[in-house]
């Protein structure tokens, strides 16, 4: 590929690329010479350059929309176009959130249906949706967590209990919220140990928080057992439910015996995820916890939607109401697919992980050998004793087109490599990045160097890993070639 999209080399001195309307004001004088900035050495070109260059830019970005992207954790799954334009309808999109509320009943009623449905999808009692992502969800949830135990004049309990096989932000919440953060260990079968967990939970531990399912893509059966002992021992269980794709319609938190959850919409519901786009993760609860839910709510008296503060509400979580515009397509999604089709969601998720397992399990190590749920986690150890590292791999699959999985996470497995097919994809396509990986497989015993080297086929080949995440510099200066 061509260095076509280095911007300097097609700036040229004194070429122009817009035609600016004749001057209808008089023209005034510029500032004098020492306000004037003399660095800004601004690259001139003309509109054709311009529009090719981003063209050329748009053209090694690979998204969704370019490909199969089967990050694991992440839900890189494609989302209906449909549901962006019914969010940028001027009634949901041009509202302000200052407005009087008589003059946004539908947008309220839309946000107070939403907290219904959420509530009913994961068999609790009440929902506040303010939370802006998954990790401020969680950050809800412990807040709230706090809250309740101090309520009852419990103030000793100092210690979040999370699972080693949890997403990485929950012992990071618990720690950002003041807890000090217990590891509770996994048994051979990817579950949690309850001997591990029964030794750790005491009237210390304020909760524990389960990643559901757990970052092994496993659904441990053990969860009502583990509700039970916390229970009686005082605390409460929080669930992770960002991958909320694989239980839709199947199991219910509420019935599992989780006090309060919170729930990705943009992995589950419609909204891109990634990329550091507006999320949102709001938070179901038992009814005892719902007094202490992050404001505002959105009520329904007799005449009219409004909102509300619960009594001991643990506050707002940022300037407004969340994210509206996330809400808006998660509401039409549920809408459209109604119960049915949210069943087949996770039915489908489901079903690809396990395809990918089967087909793939003779070529990778899968350390955790039972069904698992909407994505599946192999282990690079057999490549890795031949010299090929999980990263290799990884680079490799960029040459056969494909977006890699998640590697190296999580962390209980080694050389992980953490595959979530999505359940937007077809068989075709499944079966396009199955054929990938076992030449990869192949090539790893016939043809290591070719790995080693990978990627071949990208603009850029392969990164400084460490350069790339510490000295991150996309800004594009005059002269700086990256
Ligand atoms: C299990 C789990 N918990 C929490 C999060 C964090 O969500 P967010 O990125 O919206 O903060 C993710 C992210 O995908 C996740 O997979």
């Amino acid at each position: 590929m061509g260095h076509h999209y280095l911007l300097p080399d097609i700036s040229r001195p004194g070429r122009i690329g817009c035609s600016l309307p004749r001057l209808d004001v008089p023209p005034s004088e510029l500032p004098s010479e020492e306000l004037l900035r003399q660095e800004l050495n601004l690259p001139e070109l003309s509109e054709v350059d311009v529009v090719r260059y981003f063209i050329a830019l748009s053209k090694l970005n690979y998204g969704v929309d370019t490909g199969f992207y089967p990050l694991g954790s992440c839900t890189m799954k494609y989302n209906p176009r449909l549901h962006e334009d019914i969010a940028q309808l001027p009634g949901f999109a041009s509202i302000h959130p200052y407005q009087p509320v008589e003059s946004v009943q539908g947008a309220l009623q839309l946000m107070f249906e939403l907290q219904q449905y959420l509530a009913e999808i994961t068999g609790m009692n009440a929902t506040s949706l303010a939370p802006m992502a998954g990790a401020q969800g969680e950050l809800a949830s412990i807040l709230l967590v706090k809250a309740y135990h101090h309520a009852r004049g419990d103030r000793l309990r100092k210690k979040i209990l999370v699972p080693d096989s949890s997403h990485g932000t929950n012992p990071a919440t618990a720690a950002m919220c003041g807890f000090e953060v217990g590891t509770v260990s996994s048994n051979n079968e990817g579950n949690v140990d309850l001997n591990s967990l029964e030794s750790m939970m005491n009237e210390e531990a304020a909760a524990v928080t389960l990643t559901i399912p757990n970052t092994l893509g496993l659904f441990d059966p053990q969860i009502a057992e583990i509700s039970r002992l916390v229970h009686e021992r005082g605390g409460l269980l929080c669930g992770d439910g960002a991958n909320l794709n694989s239980l839709l319609g199947k199991a219910k938190f509420g019935d599992l015996g989780i006090d309060c959850v919170q729930v990705n919409l943009h992995k589950t519901f419609s909204t891109p995820h990634g990329g550091g786009g507006p999320g949102s993760g709001p938070i179901c609860v038992k009814g005892n916890l719902a007094q202490f839910l992050p404001s505002p709510l959105v009520i329904k008296n007799d005449k009219e939607y409004t909102f509300t503060i619960p009594l001991k509400s643990i506050g707002r979580l940022g300037a407004s109401y969340g994210n509206f515009g996330v809400m808006v397509k998660a509401y039409a999604y549920i809408r459209t697919l109604g119960a049915e089709g949210l069943k087949e969601v996770s039915e489908n998720a489901v079903l690809n992980a396990n395809y990918l397992k089967e087909k793939l399990k003779a070529y990778y190590h899968l350390p955790y050998d039972r069904t698992c749920m909407h994505e599946v986690v192999f282990s690079g150890k057999k490549q890795k004793a031949k010299g090929v590292k999980t990263l290799d791999i990884a680079k490799r699959l960029l040459d056969y087109g494909f977006h890699p999985p998640t590697i190296y996470f999580p962390l209980v497995v080694s050389e992980a490599i953490m595959t979530e097919p999505t359940e937007t994809e077809s068989k075709e396509t499944l079966d396009a990045y199955i054929d990938a990986m076992k030449e990869i497989a192949r090539e790893a015993d016939e043809n290591p160097e070719i790995l080693h080297t990978a990627p071949h086929n990208t603009p850029v080949r392969r990164l400084d890993e460490v350069k790339a995440a510490r000295q991150l510099d996309l800004r594009w200066r005059m002269g700086k070639h990256h």
